[in-house]
């Protein structure tokens, strides 16, 4: 089917209490196994591209290679702008057939926030695409224990409420505790679930949780197996993120993981047969994995069976 916009499935998703996994694609195999894993498991899915995966594959390349996919699966598909810097870069995935964008001026001060937000949702919403923006800054943090700290840090509820009625941003990425990467704490990474309640009571509009990958350990385990080098690695646990879509949660985004599974992958089969260089041979196997992720983040969210 023809693309769709981030706002229509992010809407169904909060008003059914799922989430929707947003991953990350760079390439043709991250595009195949997202989107082969959202059609088997009539999941809607949104596919994101940085602005780091348009420099590397070519923002027309990556563009047009996902919509000519999706307009081959039945489920809804989204391509959505991660973090996006600039209305400029906003401007050009629009151009290129992206039907979602984050504008991401979190580290503005509000008021510069509020005003390139508010120009980023007029450009999109005059082009009919759906905006994302950020409240607040992620980041790691350890141990609940400085409640200051962690309040000048995470999103303010009263401010995310006049940030949307400021701005008219479609959906909102709220500072809950998360951050990207494969680092997210020690131990069970803590997430501010009281925070996620606060915001949602306050708007009606889907909030965004980044930093969403699980790094489950059997990954790291294996990727360490086949020589990958990795700390103490630590994602979001899937009943945090299960919880998380029951209060406002909608569109969860995921990078880490596939980028871990489709290493892994790689490093195994190549450790397992030095003598084989068909890529073909060599990447089958990451998409697999891949897949794996993905189906499984799909079944914890809740958005599998919804399309
Ligand atoms: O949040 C960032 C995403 O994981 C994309 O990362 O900028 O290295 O493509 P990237
Ligand atoms: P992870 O690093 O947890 O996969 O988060 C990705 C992300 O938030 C992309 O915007
Ligand atoms: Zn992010």
């Amino acid at each position: 089917m023809p693309l769709v916009t981030g706002g229509a499935i992010l809407s169904a998703a909060r008003a059914g209490k799922y989430g929707v996994g947003a991953f990350n694609t760079n390439n043709l195999e991250f595009t195949q196994a997202i989107l082969e894993t959202a059609e088997k498991l009539r999941s809607p899915v949104i596919l994101q591209i940085s602005e780091g995966a348009r420099k590397y594959a070519g923002t027309e390349n990556l563009a047009h290679l996902i919509a000519d996919m999706a307009s081959r699966v039945t489920v809804p598909v989204a391509i959505h702008q991660d973090h996006g810097s600039s209305l400029e870069i906003c401007k050009s995935a629009i151009a290129a057939g992206f039907t979602s964008v984050m504008i991401d001026a979190s580290h503005d001060p509000f008021e510069e926030n509020v005003r390139i937000t508010k120009e980023v949702v007029e450009y999109a919403h005059a082009h009919g695409v759906t905006v994302e923006a950020e409240l607040g800054r992620l980041g790691g943090i350890e141990e609940h224990v400085n409640v200051s700290a962690e309040d000048a840090f995470l999103t303010d509820p009263e401010e995310a409420a006049r940030f949307i009625e400021l701005t008219g941003v479609d959906y909102l990425a709220i500072a809950i505790g998360t951050s990207h990467g494969a680092y997210k704490g020690k131990g069970r990474p803590f997430i501010d679930h009281a925070r996620i309640e606060k915001i949602a009571a306050l708007t009606p509009i889907p909030l965004v949780m980044h930093g969403a990958s699980g790094v489950p350990q059997w990954l790291t385990d294996r990727f360490k197996a086949s020589g990958g080098e990795i700390g103490e690695a630590a994602g979001i646990h899937d009943d945090d993120l299960k919880r998380s879509t029951q209060y406002g949660i909608a569109k969860v985004n995921i990078d880490t993981d596939l980028r871990l599974a489709f290493t892994t992958a790689v490093r195994e089969v190549l450790l397992k047969n030095p003598a084989e260089f068909d890529p073909r041979k060599i990447l089958t196997p990451a998409k697999e994995m891949m897949k794996e992720i993905s189906a499984h983040r799909m079944q914890v969210l809740g958005s599998a069976g919804q399309a």
